[in-house]
């Protein structure tokens, strides 16, 4: 883990709420530890409430921050989670990549299925912090990047897995083209996603679907289904 980020773990271990000192406090404006509804073999520190907490955190650190994506479970993200931990053959042994990580749930998952190393990546220095406290609460070693990768190849990963990440057209765009690229020189390639705006169905199969019910933030309380996708070839 970098030492960039270590100003933003000190910052998110204040804000666990610790349950066995502090009994039947709401703590809406807090991180819980709780396992992950469609992964219940990981663990994440989530917000109780992402908007209460973003608040309180930009009024502790006196500046505006990026939205708290690393402090939900992402219907997407636990999507490809579960086909790993169902599936470990697809990880087992290799080294991973788990792009645009936000919490690490990926990155834990590919991990507890029998990965011989991961990597998360994300462009926020909160996420990385989110991945330390992550990663230590489920026993498990994560290695930690941040920063965009996406103008590169996966740095030699030989399976490359993203959760939830066609939520704007920018974005999406950049990582399609990351992702083809990669599975273009041989890695395995996997995507989770509920059916996002710009999710490019016809560049992706799906692998496999899920049907679910109030997994991830509230404001997904709608998604009913969620897929695992890869690249066509
Ligand atoms: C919706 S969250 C998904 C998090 C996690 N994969 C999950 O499924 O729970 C999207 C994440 O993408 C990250 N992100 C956005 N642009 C990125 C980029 N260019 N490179 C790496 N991460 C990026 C955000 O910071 C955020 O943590």
């Amino acid at each position: 883990m970098t030492n960039r980020t270590g100003t933003e773990l000190s910052h998110l271990e204040r804000t666990v709420l610790d349950d066995s000192l502090t009994p039947g406090v709401a703590g809406f404006d807090r991180l819980r530890l709780a396992e992950v509804p469609f992964v219940p073999e990981v663990r994440l520190h989530l917000a109780v409430d992402p908007i209460v907490l973003g608040a309180r955190m930009e009024a502790e650190s006196g500046a505006a921050l990026a939205p708290l994506f690393w402090a939900s479970a992402w219907a997407g993200g636990q999507a490809v989670s579960r086909y790993v931990l169902d599936n470990p053959d697809v990880v087992a042994g290799s080294r991973v990549l788990d792009l645009a990580s936000g919490s690490g749930l990926v990155a834990i998952a590919a991990a507890v299925a029998g990965a011989a190393t991961v990597t998360a990546n994300d462009i926020d220095p909160y996420a990385l912090a989110a991945l330390t406290l992550n990663a230590r609460a489920n026993g498990v070693v994560v290695h930690g990047s941040c920063g965009d990768l996406l103008a590169g190849d996966g740095d030699g990963a030989e399976v490359v897995l993203a959760g939830d990440v066609f939520y704007s057209q920018s974005l999406a765009d950049r990582m399609l083209a990351f992702l083809e690229r990669v599975a273009t020189r041989g890695a395995r390639v996997l995507v989770g996603d509920p059916g996002r705006a710009y999710l490019p169905y016809g560049r992706l199969e799906v692998v496999a679907s899920y049907p679910v019910s109030m997994m991830g933030p509230p404001e997904d309380a709608e998604i009913k289904q969620v897929h695992v996708l890869q690249p066509r070839y």
